[in-house]
């Protein structure tokens, strides 16, 4: 298929996960696509393994400079960006009683500020070449309700969400659809971290958070970053035109809203 003929991509966190497996969907519909990240080795990885329509870039959404760079140099590559995906993000997890301000900040700071400041660097750039683009924020399940000992992650993902409506309004009037993707758990070095933090906290044996959120999935496993590429493909695509400011879970059944 070539939906995306013709198209280039910025993906933020691609080096790994869901990410890498959007960029790898996005390759082969005909797009080419920047794999940008702060860990420079896995993102050169993963795009050499992609081939020659994947480039790694530098970036660390909460320095701007780094964020200009790192779309200057898309847009060298590649002539211009017609597509991003805001995918970057950190989970963190603690009772409220023990949440850190500087893990809470610098949660906030890569989930929230990396999506907005990301978001606004694309959007200029679109707006001064009158690229008709998409951008395409990660949200969260998470972002859709509060859970006892996920505070901060939760609340960074329901600003996406709320940040993904108000691009959305605005940006529509330029020609830019911005839509996000509310994933539910989706098995990968991600969730290994969250497991870990459940180990700790709920004093479970490695593995048994996983198998009891897989157990919970209407649709009967956890996800695989494969299962949102489909969405990620349509919102980027001509089909998704009228779609605008919109929040889809793609989550094997979790969530209903
Ligand atoms: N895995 C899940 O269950 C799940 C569920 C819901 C939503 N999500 C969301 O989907 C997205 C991808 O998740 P994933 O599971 O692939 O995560 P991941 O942790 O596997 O990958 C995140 C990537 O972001 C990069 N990154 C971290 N800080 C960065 C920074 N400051 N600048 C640039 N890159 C940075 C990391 O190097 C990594 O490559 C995230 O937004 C996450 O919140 C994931």
């Amino acid at each position: 298929m070539t939906r995306l003929a013709g198209k280039s991509a910025l993906i933020t966190g691609a080096a790994r996960g869901i990410g890498r497996s959007f960029a790898e969907a996005y390759v082969a519909e005909g797009a080419q696509v920047a794999i940008a990240d702060i860990d420079m080795a896995r993102a050169e990885a993963s795009a050499s393994a992609l081939g020659p329509s994947a480039i790694a870039v530098r970036m660390d959404v909460t320095d701007q400079s780094s964020i200009d760079a790192a779309v200057e140099k898309t847009a060298e590559t590649f002539g211009q960006i017609d597509i991003l995906i805001n995918n970057a993000a950190l989970f963190t997890a603690a009772p409220i009683t023990e949440i850190d301000r500087a893990d809470y900040n610098r949660v906030f700071d890569i989930n929230v500020g990396g999506c907005l400041f990301t978001m606004q660097s694309v959007a200029r750039h679109m707006i001064e070449r009158g690229v008709k683009g998409r951008i395409i924020n990660m949200a969260s399940q998470a972002g859709r309700r509060g859970e006892p000992l996920v505070a901060v992650y939760c609340a960074t993902k329901a600003a996406v969400i709320s940040l993904t409506q108000s691009a959305g309004l605005n940006l529509i009037e330029h020609g830019i659809n911005v839509n996000a993707i509310a994933p539910g758990v989706v098995d990968g070095e991600h969730w290994d971290g969250v497991d870990a933090f459940f180990a700790k906290y709920e004093n479970k044996a490695p593995g048994q958070k996983k198998r009891e959120v897989a157990a919970g999935v209407p649709y009967g496993r956890m996800g695989r970053p494969e299962d949102l590429t489909g969405m990620a493909v349509f919102l980027a695509s001509d089909d998704a035109d009228y779609v605008v400011a919109q929040c889809y879970n793609v989550d094997g059944g979790q969530w209903m809203s």
